[in-house]
């Protein structure tokens, strides 16, 4: 049973469904296009192929405030680094789709071969997930919102209390396993989505600024059943400065 838990095998999906839980306010500029969507695993660089396990940027007990360090271990190096090795495996016959990063496969899955399409979805979103979860959570993180998107959030969802509310909901929802994301649509707006399984916020053509991993692998072994305090304890480890980085990436659409 416990392998089954962690395990990181997904459900095969046809369709996005991704779920809209919060109705953004500001107004709605002009829908953007993948070809000037800006840099996503970070700001600086997008996820190449042959994909590669990024080294965990703390220790893995660094972020004990909300999550334990066997946790950490585990899902950096076991389920993280499988879902790189699922994906170089699976492109390793394309020679064509290793020029190409996981972000521009991720946008345009029909352009991957249909053999390996459900593969590269899963394992491709999960890098490409994970990648950006490591960066945006902090030993040093955690307190009150800082800078620009401490603002925004405010005009969005009315406050930071109210925000984290709707964030920790639609990560409660989720049914199964999948993701909460804080992102900015085509429209420009902040907005609260849940994804499943390992599917990208990119795939709908969202910007990811901050995203929680609601796996049962992220937080079992200290909470078990218990997702919503794990939901309420990440925002211990938050890392405002990064979240920041990438609000402000992800208005750089030309
Ligand atoms: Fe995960």
């Amino acid at each position: 049973m416990v392998i089954l838990l962690f395990s990181c095998q997904t459900t095969p999906v046809t369709q996005s469904q991704t779920t809209t839980t919060a109705t953004p306010t500001a107004t709605p500029t002009t829908a953007q296009t993948p070809a000037n969507f800006p840099r996503v695993a970070s700001v600086n660089s997008e996820a190449t192929l042959p994909a590669q396990l990024p080294p965990l940027p703390y220790a893995f007990g660094a972020l004990e405030k909300a999550i334990d360090a066997q946790t950490m271990q585990l899902h950096h190096d076991r389920h993280h680094a499988a879902y790189v090795n699922n994906l170089n495996e699976a492109i390793k016959q394309s020679p064509d789709l290793q020029n190409r990063s996981v972000e521009s496969l991720l946008r345009d899955l029909n352009s991957v071969p249909e053999n390996i399409r459900n593969t590269v979805r899963n394992n491709g979103g999960g890098h490409l997930n994970h990648t950006i979860f490591w960066q945006i959570m902090s030993p040093n993180g955690g307190g009150q919102p800082t800078g620009e998107i401490a603002q925004e959030i405010n005009q969005t969802f009315g406050s930071f209390d109210g925000f984290r509310k709707q964030f920790n909901s639609a990560g409660g929802d989720r049914f199964g396993s999948g993701w909460v994301w804080l992102v900015r649509n085509p429209q420009g707006q902040l907005q609260i989505v849940s994804t499943p399984n390992q599917d990208s916020p990119i795939m709908d053509g969202n910007y990811p600024i901050m995203g929680n991993d609601v796996w049962e692998h992220a937080y079992y072994l200290r909470y078990q059943n218990r997702r919503a305090e794990y939901l309420d304890n990440w925002w211990n480890v938050v890392n405002w400065a990064e979240v920041n980085r990438r609000a402000q990436a992800s208005q750089q659409r030309s």
